[in-house]
């Protein structure tokens, strides 16, 4: 595991971070046992960084449990998912630090940029709240560039960190997002590594999510982007050769050789997944090797923005 700072002066945080979208159930039925061992195992393999947020269901309180005791060096990183007025971002808050059994957390992200109030006014709200102790860092989430350097501007430099959607198969995100925030001293932790678990190369066309599963009839699983992870995952599966590691840790990696590129995010079900992912974090690429990857899948990834505009505060719980 490698540690890096996030941002120009937030935490030393590894370069796994742990995402707890499917430890909430987000993808599908999880037993609470293996998401609490997900949990430690990542943090015995070095992970100091774990990402929930106000709507991944029961992922807050299912850290709260695993985390009791074991707060000290983590960096906890939470996210305001739907708001309507200010009061509500204070009881969000709230929620959140009585949900993960804290007294603050130490990232508290924007999950994405909303129109139904000025979005300085919620960032001003923030920066009372984090002068009061709260949180301790600002970050924001599915921003574009152009969000990203405004509402930095306005808050005084103060975020720290973007959580951008990034995978090499989705490489939007490299266009500018990671640049521009890279340029301001933005860190990007980076979402969705795996494609959702469409580069562990397990699923195939016609494969069908249950429905309580956010991958059913999501846009990752959609005939053309199936084809292309597939395609990738072949390719990768070829260029690994005698390497040790796997498609899943290779592609991991290949996010985190992006200039700019603090931490991939990745979700784990269980304590196999979880070891897989923090061990990825170690995988050292030289840039011939991503200069040759990137030969072969240069026109297989997806370059456009396809992840569509999030939820509102109508629809807490669409994930994007
Ligand atoms: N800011 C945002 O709007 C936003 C949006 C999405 C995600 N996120 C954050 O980013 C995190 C990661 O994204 P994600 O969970 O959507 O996708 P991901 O990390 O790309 O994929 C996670 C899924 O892949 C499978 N998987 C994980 N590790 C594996 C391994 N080693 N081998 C084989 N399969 C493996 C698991 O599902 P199966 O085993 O069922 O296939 C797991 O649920 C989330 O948990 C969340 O914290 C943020």
């Amino acid at each position: 595991m490698k540690y890096n700072i996030l941002g120009n002066n937030g935490p030393k945080v590894s370069n796994i971070c742990l995402g707890t979208w499917p430890i909430g159930g987000g993808m599908g039925k999880i037993e609470q046992k293996d998401a609490i061992n997900a949990i430690h195992a990542s943090i015995d393999n070095g992970v100091n960084f774990l990402d929930t947020a106000q709507m991944y269901f029961d992922s807050e309180n299912i850290l709260g449990k695993a985390l009791k005791g074991k707060k000290e060096n983590l960096v906890l990183a939470s996210k305001l998912s739907s708001w309507r007025n200010t009061s509500d971002i204070e009881k969000a808050l709230e929620n959140s630090l009585r949900n993960l059994q804290t007294d603050f957390i130490d990232l508290y992200q924007i999950h994405s940029w909303q129109d139904s109030i000025p979005m300085e006014e919620t960032i001003t709200k923030l920066l009372d709240l984090r002068s009061k102790g709260y949180f301790k860092y600002l970050g924001v989430s599915n921003f574009s560039s152009k969000q990203i350097k405004a509402m930095n501007e306005f808050s005084g430099n103060q975020i720290i960190s973007s959580q951008p959607h990034f995978s090499i198969l989705f490489r939007h995100s490299e266009i500018e997002i990671i640049p521009e925030s890279n340029k301001l001293g933005i860190g990007s932790i980076v979402y969705s590594p795996i494609a959702r678990g469409l580069l562990s190369g397990k699923y195939k066309p016609g494969h069908i999510f249950d429905k309580n599963d956010a991958r059913y009839n999501h846009h990752t699983f959609q005939k053309n982007q199936m084809e292309r992870g597939i395609r990738i995952y072949n390719i990768l599966s070829e260029w690994i050769g005698d390497n040790n590691y796997n498609e899943t840790q290779l592609s991991i990696a290949w996010t985190l050789h992006t200039n700019g590129v603090t931490s991939a995010i990745c979700g784990s079900k269980n304590p196999e997944q979880a070891v897989s992912n923090a061990k990825a974090g170690c995988i050292n690429l030289t840039q011939e090797d991503i200069s040759e990857i990137n030969k072969l899948i240069k026109d297989i990834s997806v370059y456009e923005l396809i992840t569509p505009k999030r939820f509102s505060a109508n629809q807490p719980h669409t994930h994007p």
